[in-house]
C-alpha cells in the first residue's frame, strides 16, 4: 500500500516535470499609457508561445529546429505600440469579420448595415478598430498538461458598425506534443455576422533566415474561392487540379507564384485566396502543411472551419521594421488564416457567417510543429 502511494507520488512528481507552465508578465504600454500584459506558455519540448492582451496576438512562438536550436518563427515587433502605430495583424486576432466584405455593405433581416471601407472599395479585418486593436481581459491562466491562457473582449452593440454585443473569448493552449490549440468562441445578443481567426506570419526558417518561397506547402483543399480585382470571391468554386493552386500534393511556393498568366495570381499579387477545406466543416481535420527544408521545421495545421486563406506576405513591401529590427519583405512569411469564406454575408450559398442569440460561435485551430 506504501510502496504504491509512493509510486503513485513519484509519477506525479514526473508529470508535473513535464508539465507545460505558464507565466504572466508586463509586456510594457502603450503611448496612451494602457498597460500591456503577456502570457508565455512553455512545455517541456522546448516550444514556447507569447500571447499579448494587444489583440489577443501570438507576440512570438518558439520551436526548435531538427537540431534542437529554438527560434521564433512568427513575424512581429517587438514593441506592443508598434503592433499600433505599423499594424498588419501581425499574430493578431481579427474580427468582427477576417478577411473582406465588399463594398463595406451587408444585410440581415432585411436591414442594410454600412462598414467602413478600408481595403480600397472594401471592408478589411474588422475596420478602423478592429479586434487585433483592443485590449483583451486575461481571464484565466493556468499549468499542467496544457498550459493555458483565456482571454476575452466584449464587443458593444454597434462596434465598427456589426450589430449585437459580442462576447469573444480566445482561448491558446500548449501541450508537451508541441500542439497550440486556439479556440475562438462568441455569444451574441442580436442576429450578426462575424469571422474570427489568428493572422499569424509564419517563416519556419526561424528569425526570418530566408523568405518563404523554398518552402513546401501542402494544402487539403481540392477548390478554391477566385476572386475579382479586389479580391472579392465571385461566388464560384473552382478545382484546383491543373492550376497553379493546386496544393494538394507539396510544392514550393515560389515555384508557381510568378506565373501571371493566371489572373488569380495578378489579382493576388501572388497567393492570397481561400481554399475550401476538404472534408466537413465543423470537424477538426487537415487542412495545411508547411514543411522548411532547411531547419527541417514542419507546421501541420487542422481547423474545424470551411475555409482557409493562403496568403504569402504580398503587402510586406520592406517597410515594415519587426523584431530584432528585421525589414519584412514580399514573400517573408507564409498566413493561413482558417475561417468562413471572405465575404459570405453577400453570397447565400457560402458557408454562414450568421451567429443567432442563444448559439456558440466555435472556431479551432491547431498548430502542431516536429521536425524532418
Ligand atoms: C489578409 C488579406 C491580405 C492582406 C492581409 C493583411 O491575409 O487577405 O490581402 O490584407 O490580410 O495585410
Amino acid at each position: 500500500m506504501r510502496y504504491t502511494i509512493a509510486a503513485a507520488a513519484l509519477l506525479g512528481l514526473c508529470a508535473q516535470a513535464h508539465a507545460a507552465t505558464a507565466t504572466r508578465a508586463g509586456f510594457g504600454q502603450l503611448a496612451d499609457g494602457t498597460k500591456v500584459e503577456a502570457v508565455t506558455l512553455t512545455n517541456s519540448a522546448g516550444m514556447s508561445a507569447k500571447i499579448m492582451t494587444l489583440g489577443a496576438t501570438l507576440q512570438s512562438l518558439v520551436v526548435p529546429d531538427k537540431a534542437g536550436h529554438k527560434d521564433d518563427v512568427v513575424l512581429g515587433y517587438d514593441t506592443a505600440q508598434e503592433y499600433l502605430s505599423r499594424p498588419d495583424y501581425f499574430g493578431a486576432s481579427v474580427g468582427r469579420y477576417a478577411n473582406r466584405i465588399a463594398k463595406g455593405k451587408f444585410a440581415l433581416d432585411g436591414k442594410t448595415y454600412t462598414l467602413v471601407t478600408n481595403d480600397g472599395p472594401n471592408h478589411l479585418h474588422g475596420g478602423t478598430k478592429g479586434f487585433d486593436k483592443r485590449m483583451w481581459k486575461i481571464d484565466s491562466v493556468s499549468s499542467g498538461p496544457d498550459a493555458k491562457v483565456v482571454l476575452s473582449y466584449v464587443s458593444a452593440d454597434g462596434e465598427e458598425g456589426y450589430p449585437g454585443e459580442l462576447k469573444v473569448t480566445a482561448t491558446y493552449a500548449l501541450n508537451d506534443q508541441n500542439e497550440l490549440r486556439l479556440e475562438y468562441r462568441a455569444t451574441t445578443s442580436k442576429p450578426t455576422v462575424l469571422n474570427l481567426t489568428n493572422h499569424s506570419y509564419f517563416n519556419l526558417s526561424g528569425n526570418d533566415a530566408r523568405d518563404v518561397m523554398g518552402n513546401m506547402v501542402t494544402l487539403h483543399a481540392a477548390r478554391f474561392t477566385p476572386v475579382n480585382a479586389t479580391l472579392i470571391p465571385t461566388g464560384e468554386r473552382k478545382a484546383v487540379s491543373g492550376t497553379v493552386f493546386d496544393f494538394q500534393t507539396a510544392h514550393r511556393v515560389g515555384d508557381r507564384i510568378r506565373d501571371a498568366r493566371d489572373p488569380q495570381i495578378r489579382f493576388g499579387r501572388g497567393y492570397d485566396h481561400n481554399f475550401i477545406v476538404d472534408g466537413n466543416a465543423g470537424t477538426l481535420r487537415p487542412a495545411a502543411r508547411v514543411e522548411e527544408p532547411v531547419s527541417g521545421r514542419v507546421l501541420e495545421m487542422s481547423v474545424t472551419a470551411p475555409g482557409i486563406q493562403f496568403y504569402t506576405g504580398n503587402f510586406l513591401d520592406g517597410t515594415y521594421f519587426g523584431k530584432g529590427s528585421r525589414a519584412y519583405r514580399q514573400g517573408d512569411a507564409i498566413c493561413l488564416e482558417p475561417g468562413v469564406f471572405p465575404d459570405s454575408p453577400n453570397h447565400a450559398d457560402f458557408p454562414t457567417s450568421r451567429l443567432n442569440p442563444g448559439q456558440s460561435y466555435v472556431n479551432t485551430i491547431v498548430y502542431k510543429f516536429s521536425t524532418k
